[in-house]
């Protein structure tokens, strides 16, 4: 990005034809709080400049083009409309008003068993920033779900900036690799390593700075389509240090597999280490990484949940729902509420990744 004090642009105006220059110039300032900042000639008006909100416009009498439309964004879109949230100035400029904030929209969950094999090196699509993606669950679930399975082939920094996304809830699991990310409020920038994971709160601000070669990386969010907005105003590492801070209801995780506890998991025979999603979403939540403790096999069992999903970080199983699958490592799998499902035939070496709704 080119710093504006090296170009020397010292402001921005958007010029829109007015043949009503004096009813216009009302409408701007005695509806919607513009200012008026210039006019001339003052013996006949040509030209006014109006500015509000952080937009200029520059009202030009005789000014040709199409007379533009303008959004502004209310906090209360209803009480600045009176009667129509659409409002066209004496010079045909449209403008809507619209909310401000405007609430994560979660579309209805589309049930469904979705398998998907990492099968090679194939499956990949070219993304952003050099960055290449496997869409772990096509359908998304109606748009209620996305998971991908992320790599950066060569490494190095991060062309990221400080920036936000309206989520209900968002993780990222390290698989391969390492990255170097810096959270608001949490401190000094930090390595995410193999097995390490971290819960995104909604709105944290956050970059990421930099990454090995071949890192490999797990994302989930809910909903799959969600808004990610740059913030220039703050500068990351903040001062302050709050870990306990609340973004929608939860706080921020991160997850160091090496100094992770393991512990039963809910299936006899296998043991997980649980990440502590549940207690920093306020139970939204839950991940954890499972592997077997003297069992091969789980009993066939239906679930109630929300959402359902495992990724094979190692080892080798096998999946009895809707006919038998193998599974390896980079396969995934989501299970839908209801539908019955076990593994067999799990590898000493099996470790999944499982990411559950409710926690
Ligand atoms: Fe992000």
């Amino acid at each position: 990005m080119i710093a504006a004090d090296k170009l020397r642009i010292t402001g921005a105006e958007v010029v829109l034809p007015c043949a009503e220059l004096e009813a216009t110039i009302g409408f701007f300032r005695d509806r919607l709080g513009f200012e008026l900042e210039a006019i001339f000639p003052a013996d006949a008006p040509a030209v006014a400049v109006v500015a509000g909100h952080g937009l200029r416009l520059r009202l030009e009498r005789g000014g040709e083009g199409p007379a533009g439309h303008i959004r502004l964004l209310c906090r209360e879109p209803d009480a600045v409309a009176q009667g129509g949230r659409m409002l066209t100035a004496p010079n045909g400029t449209r403008v809507e008003l619209v909310e401000a904030e405007t609430p994560v929209v979660v579309p209805p969950l589309k049930p469904g068993f979705v398998l998907s094999h990492m099968e090679g090196d194939g499956g990949w699509d070219k993304g952003r920033a050099g960055m290449l993606y496997r869409d772990l669950i096509p359908g998304r679930l109606g748009g209620r779900f996305i998971a991908s399975h992320i790599r950066i082939p060569s490494g190095g920094p991060v062309p990221d900036y400080v920036h936000f996304h309206k989520v209900r809830f968002q993780m990222i699991f390290c698989r391969t690799g390492w990255v170097r990310l810096v959270y608001e409020d949490q401190g000094p920038p930090f390595l995410m390593q193999a097995g390490d994971c971290v819960l995104q709160p909604p709105e944290i601000r956050h970059r990421v700075l930099e990454s090995s070669a071949g890192l490999e990386v797990i994302e989930l969010a809910c909903p799959a389509v969600h808004e990610t907005f740059a913030d220039s105003t703050l500068t990351l590492p903040t001062p302050h240090l709050n870990p306990r801070r609340d973004f929608g209801g939860q706080r921020f995780l991160r997850h160091v597999a090496a100094q992770a506890r393991w512990q039963p998991w809910r299936v006899l025979g296998f043991e997980c280490r649980d990440t502590g999603m549940g207690e920093a979403t306020r139970g939204l939540a839950g991940a954890r990484v499972v592997r077997p403790k003297g069992a091969s096999e789980t009993p066939r069992e239906t679930h109630d949940r929300e959402f359902q999903f495992f990724f094979v970080l190692d080892g080798t199983a096998t999946l009895a729902c809707e006919g038998t699958h193998a599974l390896a490592p980079g396969d995934a799998v989501t299970i839908p509420a209801g539908l019955p499902y076990a593994l067999g035939a799990c590898a000493d070496n099996l470790s999944l990744l499982e990411v559950t709704l409710p926690a």
